[in-house]
C-alpha cells in the first residue's frame, strides 16, 4: 500500500514529526525502523536551499530505509518556493513536499514564514498550487497550526484542499498557544469532518493510550508524534502492535542502534551531539543525574557507548 491508499485506509498511518535539532537522518532511521509510517525532514529554509548552504543539503539527506520520505520547506516568497521546487526536483529518493504552516519561532514568523502563512489564506493555497504544478514528487502536504490568534481551521483546510494538498497534518494550537497551551483535539475533529482529504492529527500524543484517546476524539486518518517520540521512539512500534511493553533489552538495543547512526553521521562530534538525547531517554530513570554527569563529561565515542551501555542495562 502507499501512503496515500493507507491515509485512506481504516488503520491510522503514524507519522514522525518534524522536530528541528532532533529529527536528522540518524534518528529518523531508528524511528523507520519503529514501524512509522512516513517521516518528514526538519525544516528546510527555501532560501538556504536555493542558496546552496551545505548544512541544508546534508539536512535533506535520506536514510537508506526511509520511504515515503517527505522534506519539509519554509518561505515566504512564491517565486523562491518555486525555485526551491526545481532543486529538489533534481534529488532523487524524495517522495514527497511539506510546506511549514505552523513553525511559531520569531525569526520565522517575522520573516513571513511557518505559521505567518495563516494570515494569508490565498496565499497559502498559491504557494500550495506552485508546488504541485511544479514538484515531479508524488505527495504535497502541509503542517499546520490552527490558526494564528484565534481558531479558524475551516478555512485552513479550504486553502490546503483548493492548492492540490493531498493531506495536512495538524497539530492543534494556534501559534498563540506556543507548545504548551491545551491541545484543541475537538478543532482538529471539526477540520476532519469538513476536509476531502487526509488529515493527520497532532500534539501533545506521548503514550499509546493517548494515542488511542486523540484518534477517538479527531477520527484522523493518522497520528504525528514529534517530542514523545524523542523521549521514547518505540511509541509508534507500541501503537503499531497495541501493546504497552517494550523491554529494557529492546531499548537499549534501539538507543545504542540511535548512537552507531550518529557516529554514522557526525564521527566525532556524535558524542556532543548524542547528549541531549540521552537527556529524554533517561528521564524518570533512577540514577539518571549521575548518569547525565557522566555523559555531560566525556566527548569519546567509546566511552560514550560504554556509558550508555551500562547505565541501560540497569534500567527496568
Ligand atoms: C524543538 C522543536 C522543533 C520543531 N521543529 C519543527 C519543524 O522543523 N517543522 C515543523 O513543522 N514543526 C516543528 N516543530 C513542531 C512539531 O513538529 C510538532 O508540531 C509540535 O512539537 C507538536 O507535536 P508534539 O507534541 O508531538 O511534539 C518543532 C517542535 C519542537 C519542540
Amino acid at each position: 500500500m502507499n501512503l496515500m491508499q493507507k491515509l485512506k485506509s481504516d488503520e491510522p498511518v503514524l507519522a514522525l514529526a518534524p522536530l528541528a535539532g532532533y529529527t536528522d537522518m540518524a534518528f529518523r532511521h531508528v524511528v523507520k525502523q519503529l514501524e512509522v509510517d512516513v517521516t518528514i525532514s526538519e525544516m528546510i529554509s527555501s532560501d538556504a536551499l536555493i542558496q546552496n548552504s551545505k548544512k541544508t543539503v546534508k539536512m535533506i539527506k535520506k536514510a537508506k530505509n526511509e520511504t515515503p520520505y517527505i522534506v519539509q520547506i519554509a518561505g515566504n516568497k512564491i517565486e523562491k518556493i518555486r525555485q526551491a521546487v526545481t532543486i529538489l526536483n533534481d534529488i532523487p529518493g524524495i517522495d514527497g513536499i511539506d510546506l511549514n504552516c505552523g513553525c511559531p519561532a520569531k525569526k520565522v514568523f517575522h520573516h513571513g514564514s511557518g505559521s505567518r502563512l495563516l494570515e494569508d489564506l490565498p496565499k497559502l493555497e498559491n504557494m500550495l498550487a506552485t508546488i504541485k504544478k511544479h514538484s515531479n514528487k508524488t505527495y504535497l502536504s502541509a503542517k499546520t497550526r490552527i490558526g494564528i490568534d484565534s481558531k479558524i481551521g475551516a478555512d485552513i483546510i479550504k486553502a490546503c484542499q483548493n492548492g492540490g494538498a493531498d493531506f495536512v497534518s495538524v497539530h492543534g494550537r494556534t501559534k498563540a498557544g506556543g507548545y504548551k497551551s491545551k491541545v484543541d483535539y475537538d478543532h482538529i475533529a471539526l477540520m476532519k469532518q469538513l476536509s476531502n482529504i487526509p488529515i493527520i492529527a497532532n500534539g501533545d500524543i506521548t503514550s499509546h493510550s493517548i494515542a488511542k484517546k486523540v484518534l477517538d476524539i479527531t477520527r484522523a486518518d493518522g497520528l504525528m508524534i514529534g517530542r514523545g517520540a524523542v523521549v521514547a521512539p518505540w511509541i509508534f512500534y507500541q501503537i503499531k502492535n497495541d501493546t504497552k511493553i517494550v523491554t529494557k533489552a529492546q531499548k537499549q538495543t534501539i538507543i545504542l542502534k540511535h548512537f552507531d547512526n550518529m557516529i554514522e553521521l557526525y564521527g566525532e562530534y556524535a558524542t556532543v551531539l548524542f547528549r541531549k538525547y540521552l537527556h529524554s531517554y533517561s528521564k524518570g530513570y533512577d540514577g539518571s543525574a549521575v548518569f547525565r554527569q557522566q555523559a555531560n563529561q566525556t566527548n569519546d565515542n567509546d566511552k560514550m557507548k560504554a556509558i550508555v551501555e551500562q547505565f541501560f542495562k540497569e534500567q527496568t
